[in-house]
């Protein structure tokens, strides 16, 4: 007999190959769940740190696995709804069901407003707006066929609820998140499938440690290293911590997806150490 906080149940999760998807693969394994991960496994002409790897993938099943979980990985891309088809229809066939929604692939690019590109701002919205309403559109027949409600859990970011200089694309899409996330809590409350929206603020993962993010956040250094970012990530919460770790924001995935949070849905989160009061 499985134990956990969402024991029994499978979880379809994007952009599982590393960061805060994998670890909510493992959070939520920890917790007696089965998984579906998907991961673009690929580059994006626009950002310019290296995405997630097949590699890397393997390594999340590999750690799913170690915790005696089944997992189905398959290589999709948010950006093509069919992929995603594919692997949601390959999981569920393989592991009887769907109940949790993480949809949680993104990418980040920054640049002034007119300095953006047409390809970064199409990129942007195409990834971490469209490709959250793909994810949705392809996991809701399940949901609803299952006929057990169930939990869509959207990461947004801080930067879905306030504004930040020098990337309006990705402020759009995260703020667009969240628009979604409450519309769909509207439409799907019937079939008592809860819908709500994570906003962490700097999370420590190679989205943001990377020399791009570092310039970005110290325009005011030549070369910014690690520590240099630290100092200016810290600033922008109110407790005392440079970022947040991808646990954390687990936790609060492994919350809104168990039954503790049954009555919980239209709720926007913030995991940032402060940061949307400062
Ligand atoms: N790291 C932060 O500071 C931070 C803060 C707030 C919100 N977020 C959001 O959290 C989510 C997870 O980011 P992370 O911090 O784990 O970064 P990450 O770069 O480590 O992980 C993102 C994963 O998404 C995958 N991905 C990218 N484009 C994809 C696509 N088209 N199809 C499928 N998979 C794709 C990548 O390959 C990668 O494995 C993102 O939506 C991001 O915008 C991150």
């Amino acid at each position: 007999m499985r134990t956990g906080r969402v024991a029994g149940r499978v979880a379809f999760i994007t952009g599982a190959a590393r960061g805060q998807g994998r670890s909510h693969a493992i959070r939520l394994a920890e917790e007696g769940a089965d998984i579906i991960a998907v991961d673009l496994c690929g580059e994006i002409t626009s950002v310019e740190y290296p995405l997630g790897t097949a590699d890397d993938l393997a390594e999340t099943v590999r750690l799913v696995e170690s915790l005696d979980r089944r997992i189905v990985a398959r290589q999709a891309d948010v950006r093509d709804a069919a992929s995603l088809e594919t692997a949601l229809r390959q999981g569920v066939a393989e592991l009887g069901r769907l109940d949790i929604v993480s949809a949680n692939a993104g990418i980040l690019s920054s640049g002034s407003l007119t300095d953006l590109s047409e390809l970064a701002w199409r990129e942007m919205i195409d990834v971490n707006l469209s490709g959250v309403w793909r994810t949705c559109k392809a996991a809701i027949p399940h949901l609803i066929a299952g006929g057990r409600g169930g939990s869509i859990i959207l990461t947004s970011s801080v930067a879905g609820l306030k504004a930040y200089a020098n990337m309006a694309h990705y402020v759009s899409a995260k703020h667009g998140v969240t628009g979604l996330m409450r519309t769909l809590a509207t439409e799907l409350a019937p079939h008592r499938i809860r819908v709500n929206s994570l906003h962490p603020t700097q999370v420590d993962t190679d989205m943001i440690q990377n020399d791009v993010m570092y310039r970005l956040f110290r325009p005011d250094l030549a070369n910014p290293t690690r520590a240099d970012f630290a100092e200016a990530s810290r600033a922008t919460g109110l407790l005392p911590v440079d970022w947040v770790e991808t646990r954390d924001v687990s936790a609060a995935l492994l919350f809104l997806a168990s039954d503790e949070a049954r009555y919980i849905t239209g709720t926007a989160l913030p995991i940032d150490a402060g940061a949307l009061i400062t």
